[in-house]
This record gives structure tokens, sequence and C-alpha cells, in this order.
């Protein structure tokens, strides 16, 4: 028990480049893998495949993929983000705003950060990663009367848990990459590892090992009283 916990408080999001040359062993893939396969999915639907990208070649032309970050993204983004670490711990929600561009933190200079963005290479999100699980959604199994599939969603959402907390035991960083599920990017990947058209690319990872030890960032959560209710909503359970 309090082995699971600290693999849970542990686990974190590791967004600095990793060394290429350090593998994830085969072990490892099977274990997390192994992790991903007992994740539960809503009607036991699993409705999922993982594809593992470690060819060097295959990743590269990955990385030459171009994607560009929206307007709608880094307006949004903006609103989230606090600019002190003070603001961070008091707010306990978003990110600090310092893993960013100083333009996109920077309300006078927002506008002409969204005119400014121009698509950049995959490669420099995937940071050196020597290997990639694509995470790949099959909306064709859906659970019965999943009204848009939103059980399918939160199911993808286990697959991501597991196999990040498996990681984490194995001493792995994990580094989710929602940008290859955007309609551009998710397209060309698609073409380049032969993926379906009637399938949708959920998210990616990376996995490896850092490539220098990565700086201490601040991590921030609300307190349990301030989401969890006693038995009616607004009764807060500590409060
Ligand atoms: C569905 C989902 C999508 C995410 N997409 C990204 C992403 O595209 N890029 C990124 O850097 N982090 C991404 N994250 C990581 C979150 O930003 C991160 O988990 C959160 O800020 C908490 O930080 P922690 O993982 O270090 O605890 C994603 C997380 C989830 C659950």
């Amino acid at each position: 028990m309090a082995d699971v916990s600290k693999i849970i408080q542990r686990r974190e999001s590791t967004r600095v480049p990793f060394n290429p040359n350090l593998h994830v062993s085969e072990g490892s893939v099977k274990q997390i893998l192994e992790a991903v396969r007992w994740a539960p999915t809503a009607h036991n639907m699993q409705n999922f495949e993982i594809l593992v990208v470690d060819d060097k070649k295959t990743l590269e032309k990955i990385g030459r993929i171009k994607s560009h970050i929206s307007e709608a993204f880094i307006r949004e983004n903006y609103q989230q983000l606090s600019s002190s670490e003070e603001e961070l711990l008091k707010k306990k929600v978003g990110i600090l705003g310092t893993d960013f561009p100083a333009d996109w933190r920077d309300p006078a200079k927002l506008e002409k950060a969204i005119r400014e963005s121009v698509p950049r290479p995959l490669k420099e999100r995937i940071r050196g990663s020597p290997l990639l699980l694509i995470v790949i959604y099959d909306s064709r199994k859906r659970a019965p009367a999943s009204e848009g599939d939103v059980l399918g969603f939160i199911s993808l959402g286990c697959v991501m848990e597991n196999m990040w907390l498996m990681a984490q035991s194995l001493g792995i960083s994990v580094h989710i990459l929602s940008v290859f599920s955007g309609d551009v990017v998710e397209k060309e990947v698609k073409r380049v590892l032969r993926i379906p058209d009637y399938m949708k690319i959920a998210f990616a990872a990376r996995l490896g090992y850092p490539a220098s030890k990565p700086p201490t960032h601040l991590r921030v959560r609300r307190e349990i009283e301030m989401f969890a209710h006693h038995n009616q909503f607004g009764n807060y359970v500590l409060g």
C-alpha cells in the first residue's frame, strides 16, 4: 500500500531532453505493456492499440513532422499560467509560466506570439527520446450506450495512468505529448506508422532517461477538502 502511494506521488511529467543512447530495455517495455493490458476499460472493451516506436529511422521520420501551436492553445494556456511559484502555490491548479516562452506569458505580447507562431518539427518535442508509445483509440470498441464514447475516453485515461505508474516504478521518465492527436500531426504520424484511417491517435508518451538531472519543479495539487464532499455537495470532507 505504502509503495503504491509513493509511486503515485512520485510520478511526474519529465519535460527535459532524454538521452537517445539510454534505451528502455525490452523487459521494461514488456512490463509497461503488461500494466496497460490490465488497465480497466468500460465494459472491458479494451478500446486501444499501442504502437511501440523505438526504431531510430522511424523516430527521425516522426521528428521531421511539423506541428503548429494553435491560437486557442496559446490563449487558453495563458489563462492557466501562474507567473510565480507563490502564485501557483496559492492557486494549486495549472502550470508555472516559466515552463513556456516569455511572450506566451506576457499579455502585452500574446498577440505577437500568436502571429509569429510557426510550425516546429516534432523532434523538438521528442527531445532525444529513444522510445515513443503511441496510444491509439479504436472507436469501434465503444462500450454499450456510452454516449459520445465518454466512457471510452475515460478508459484511455486508465491506460495512460497504468503505463505511467509502471514506468515510474521502473525508474523510467515519461512525458505525455498530446500534440500527436492534433489533426495535422495525427494525419502525418498515421501515414508514417501505417495506422488505419478509422483509428485515432489518443496521445503519445515519450519515455527514457533524462540527458541531465531535471531541475526540481514545483508540483501543486488542491487539498482534499477542496474537492471531496461528504454526503452532500458542499459538505467538505475535512472542512
Ligand atoms: C490527458 C493528458 C494530456 C496531457 N498532455 C500533455 C502535453 O501535451 N504536454 C505536456 O507537457 N504535458 C501533458 N500532460 C501532463 C500534465 O500537464 C501533467 O500531468 C500535470 O501538469 C501535472 O503535472 P505532473 O504530471 O508533473 O504531476 C498531460 C496529462 C494528461 C492527463
